[in-house]
């Protein structure tokens, strides 16, 4: 492969593109000579990589809902890579680990510490079901990779079932069970026996149904656990980020599925847990308990990377290896940011915040889809929610360009958000958005669409 080819990766599912002209413009528009400077010395000194480096422009500073960049631009954030959930540099955060880095800032390997066992005590307490036994890591990715390597061990089997378009995370193991181009070449081979099956989505999906893409979904699923007979895992997000929620008992059967073969079921809450979708685990809609839970991102609070794997008890047979050995695995400052974030989460009422605000804009985007052609979907659950954007209604050909320039027009307008699959305006806010912060986000999409429409002359 020619090293131009590695340069020009597609956007993949991210869509969010670190090259369109649209991008361009709105740098030229809304950046000062400082932003300018600071985004060629990022560019000068980190490697370059799809949807990260060139960078968009330089943050000063973030603040509950807010971003603020080098330029003095305000945005709302309603993408935040989930891990936003309590708003940014939430101050009774800042004050738990500020106190923690003073009692005691690091457990050497070996030693445990009162708070890391309270964190893992909290998360056995509020997980569904009896998942109980917990380990830490920093990274989401990581955590993915450990709850794999449990998945082998307690099975015996290293093959594992996932999701063509999903992502899981970084690594060799995490990237090879997710489905995104962008995030699997050029790498070469994966890791064998990391079996895809095509996701549910009834809007668009690989069997080209408008309705009944969950059971397809299943009957596939069912079909290559039998065939392969051998699979340890399936892992999945139980709300795809696109954002995609199945039809009802779609997990439930997925779950007894899994069974019947010897597979375990692993979800990946990476961005759904600890509240996002109005419940405090998104797995919780569909009533079903996994034998591994992931969770990460927001667990930090937004400020520290922490990631937890919590599984059946039965699953603790591994003691003789060592599975997660990470530095940073009982780390007292990151392990009080978790403890406080879900002591946040909780007395602040921010999961049936994050239901309430969902079913405002749930509503509120379906009363935009009335009246704006270019909207052909709507979907999400909780505060993951989106719209999918296309050319036409019946043909639903996607309209990349149009999402692309709804994102910088929004951008322009103070609102800050993610395309995903190239043409779906996905919203994660955080779980302390207001009713008067969604309206207005709102609003600015409904003038965002109707530009944008106007420039395509686009109307009913
Ligand atoms: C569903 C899902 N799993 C795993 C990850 C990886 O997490 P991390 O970036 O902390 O490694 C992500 C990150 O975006 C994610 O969205």
């Amino acid at each position: 492969m020619s090293s131009s080819s590695y340069l020009n990766q597609p956007a993949g599912g991210e869509g969010d593109v670190n090259t369109s002209d649209n991008r361009q413009d709105w740098q030229n528009q809304h950046l000062d000579g400082a932003s300018q400077q600071l985004l060629q010395r990022d560019s000068d000194s980190f490697l370059h990589q799809s949807v990260s480096t060139p960078c968009l422009a330089a943050v000063r500073k973030v603040e509950g809902l807010w971003i603020e960049d080098v330029a003095g631009n305000r945005y709302m954030d309603f993408h935040g890579n989930n891990v936003h959930h309590i708003g940014h540099g939430h101050p009774r955060l800042i004050e738990a680990v500020t106190r923690q880095m003073h009692q005691l800032p690091f457990a050497p390997r070996r030693y445990t510490c009162d708070v890391a066992v309270e964190l893992a005590e909290k998360l056995a307490s509020i997980t569904p079901g009896n998942l109980a036994k917990v380990l830490f890591a920093t990274g989401g990715s990581d955590a993915i990779e450990i709850a794999m390597k449990i998945a082998r061990i307690a099975t015996g089997r290293f093959k594992t079932l996932s999701f063509w378009d999903s992502f899981h995370g970084a690594g060799f193991g995490a990237s090879s069970i997710g489905g995104e181009q962008m995030f699997r070449a050029p790498i070469g081979p994966p890791l064998s026996g990391a079996l895809h099956v095509p996701p549910f989505g009834d809007y668009r999906n690989a069997w080209g149904v408008r309705e009944g893409s969950s059971q397809l979904c299943l009957n596939q699923i069912r079909y290559v656990l039998q065939k392969e007979g051998d699979i340890g895992a399936v892992i999945a997000e139980p709300t795809r980020a696109v954002p995609y929620v199945p039809s009802p008992g779609f997990w439930q059967q997925v779950k007894a599925a899994c069974h019947e073969f010897g597979a375990l079921l692993i979800f990946d809450e990476i961005p759904t847990g600890l509240g996002k979708t109005g419940k405090m685990f998104s797995c919780e809609h569909d009533n079903v308990v996994p034998d591994i839970l992931v969770l990460g991102k927001a667990l930090g609070g937004g400020m520290l990377p922490i990631s937890a794997v919590v599984c059946q008890p039965e699953l603790d047979v591994t003691g003789h290896f060592a599975i997660g050995h990470y530095t940073h695995e009982k780390n007292p400052v990151t392990a009080r940011a978790a403890l406080t974030t879900i002591e946040i989460i909780e007395q602040e009422g921010l999961v049936d915040n994050a239901d309430r605000i969902g079913q405002q804009a749930m509503r509120g985007l379906q009363v935009l889809q009335a009246t704006h052609p270019l909207i052909g979907d709507v979907r999400g659950r909780g505060l993951l929610f989106g719209a999918e954007l296309v050319l036409d209604r019946d043909t639903r050909e996607p309209a990349n360009d149009a999402a692309d320039r709804v994102l910088y027009k929004a951008l322009s307008r103070g609102l800050s958000f993610k395309t995903t699959m190239g043409n779906v305006l996905t919203f994660t806010p955080p779980l302390i958005t207001t009713e008067t912060d969604m309206q207005r986000a709102l609003a600015i999409i409904d003038e965002c669409l109707s530009e944008v429409e106007k420039e395509l002359g686009l109307s009913f």
